[in-house]
């Protein structure tokens, strides 16, 4: 029997934004309001969702955002982008590293298998890209993701300042080498 998941690659389209922007806004609640504060929650999610916001990410040829669909219902994506800066010195010109922006899967289905699923779709889009690594950042405090990333050769590499709302707090740079790359 095939499994009913499903990956695409979304389309770049104002249903498909708004989609997204309520996808993103769910699934960012879901796993960071418990620790941070409701004004902080809410000034961020403000700025980084919104169907304008997902549609120019969509519209971004550098990105690509693949969606998991069990069931007729989208409960995970990934927003990966080709060029990532991620890490590099300040004002350095972009490099062949892809970046997985984002990655998110709804609570309920957490464990069975969508994040491993969107983590390989987003690694072969490395591969057939010119990337030589794979880079992304994770809150310090979010083991759970660190560990997964882990399971798949992620090494930390450093750090980076995430504002979320009033708040800085401190993502590590995660990183994996591509085989057979220069990097
Ligand atoms: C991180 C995340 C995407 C992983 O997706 P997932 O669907 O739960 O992971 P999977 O079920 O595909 O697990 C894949 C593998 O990783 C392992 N794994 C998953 N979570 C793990 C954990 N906390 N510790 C160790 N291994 C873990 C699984 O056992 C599985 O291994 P297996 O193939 O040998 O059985 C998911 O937990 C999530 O959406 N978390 C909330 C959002 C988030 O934190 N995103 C990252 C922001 S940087």
């Amino acid at each position: 029997m095939s499994s009913p998941l499903r990956i695409s690659i979304a389309k770049a389209n104002l249903a498909t934004a708004t989609r997204l922007a309520a996808l993103g806004r769910q699934t960012f609640t879901e796993t960071f309001a418990a620790s941070n504060t409701p004004d902080n929650l809410a000034a961020y999610l403000a700025e980084a969702y919104g169907p304008d916001i997902q549609l120019a990410q969509l519209q971004d040829p550098d990105c690509t955002c693949l969606l998991a669909d069990m069931q007729g219902q989208t409960v995970g994506y990934a927003l990966v982008q080709e060029n990532s800066t991620l890490g590099l010195p300040e004002g350095a010109p972009a490099a062949r590293q892809l970046e997985i922006k984002q990655l998110y899967v709804v609570e309920d289905w957490i464990g069975t298998g969508l994040g491993k699923a969107l983590m390989r779709r987003a690694l072969d889009i490395a591969q057939a890209s010119q990337a030589t690594a794979v880079v992304l950042g994770v809150w310090e405090h979010n083991t759970r993701a660190q560990a997964f990333y882990q399971r798949f050769g992620f090494r930390e590499v450093g750090e980076v300042a995430f504002k979320l709302g009033e708040d800085v707090q401190r993502d590590l740079i995660y990183r994996k080498g591509l085989a057979g790359r220069a990097s």
